[in-house]
Formats: structure tokens, C-alpha cells, sequence
């Protein structure tokens, strides 16, 4: 493998390294173990420092037009071929809890494109977004702008679930 192939599977190995470390943390306070939780968050901190390193080894760091532009063809990727794709085969093997997984993630990718697509417009423009409340369902990671609803629009969750991004 070449360097750049290494430095991609490095990327993609810690940033889950991150997130699972971060699942774990959660756990692990749930279970009582507050010191183990903040030891795996700093441990989950050092993967996103390796991760942001490798990604800059990569050169994959640009503007931030062009990183809209990079975020907004995965987001699209993800929701017109990549989940369809899970989401029949989940239903062929009869896998609910991924099905369910997938759904959400399906609807979502969309309103993350649509949000980019919004940003990407105000750059174009030579202005940045208005500054607003922007809040994620913990559910299923929808976001909205403004004010959480009444009920999910994805999930259907409470407004309880919805968590304000600071
Ligand atoms: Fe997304
Ligand atoms: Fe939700």
C-alpha cells in the first residue's frame, strides 16, 4: 500500500478509535466509573489529534468552500447510494435494529446536504451564516435551526433529545 492509502486507513481508523472511545465513555459513567469515562474522552481527544493530522498529511484540508463542496458530495453519496444500498440489504436479512439505524441516518445525510448547500450559497455571496440556535436529536442526529419541535420530525423523539450545539 502507498503512503497516501496508509495515511487514509489511518484517518478512518482513528476517527472510529474517537467515536468508540466516546460510546465507551458514556458507558462507563452510566456504570459509575467516572474516572475511567474521563480517561477514555482524553483518550478519544489524542485519536481526533491523530486523525486531524493524518487528514493534513493528506492534504485533504482546504477552504472552506471546498470543504462544503467535499461535505456536501459525501452527505449526497451517503443518502442516493450508499444507504439504499444498506437499507435492501438490511431488509432482505430482516435486521431491525440496522434498518432502523440506516433509515435515520438516510434522512438526515439530506439535511445535513441541504445546510451545507445553504452555507456553501451564503460563501458564494461573501457573507457567513447568521449565527443561530442550532440544536441534534441524540436519537437519530437530525438538526435543526432555530428552536427543537414539538416531536422529531425524523425519529419522533421528544424535545428532551434534543441537544443544543455550543
Ligand atoms: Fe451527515
Ligand atoms: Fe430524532
Amino acid at each position: 500500500m502507498s503512503t497516501k492509502e496508509n495515511l487514509k486507513d489511518a484517518f478512518a481508523g482513528e476517527s472510529q478509535a474517537n467515536r468508540k472511545y466516546l460510546a465507551f465513555a458514556k458507558i462507563a459513567e452510566k456504570e459509575g466509573y467516572p474516572g475511567i469515562a474521563k480517561l477514555l474522552r482524553a483518550a478519544a481527544e489524542g485519536e481526533t489529534v491523530h486523525a486531524h493530522a493524518h487528514l493534513r498529511a493528506l492534504g485533504e484540508l482546504k477552504s472552506t468552500a471546498e470543504n462544503l463542496q467535499e461535505a456536501i458530495a459525501g452527505e449526497q453519496h451517503e443518502f442516493k447510494e450508499m444507504y439504499p444500498k444498506y437499507l435492501e440489504e438490511a431488509l432482505a436479512e430482516g435486521d431491525q435494529k440496522a434498518l432502523n439505524s440506516f433509515r435515520n441516518a438516510t434522512a438526515v445525510e439530506q439535511v445535513h446536504a441541504s445546510l451545507f448547500i445553504e452555507a456553501l450559497e451564503a460563501i458564494q455571496t461573501e457573507k457567513d451564516m447568521r449565527t443561530r440556535a442550532i440544536y441534534v436529536c441524540q436519537v437519530c442526529g437530525n438538526v435543526v435551526l432555530d428552536s427543537v419541535p414539538a416531536a422529531c420530525p425524523v425519529c419522533g423523539v421528544k424535545p428532551e433529545k434534543y441537544e443544543e450545539v455550543k
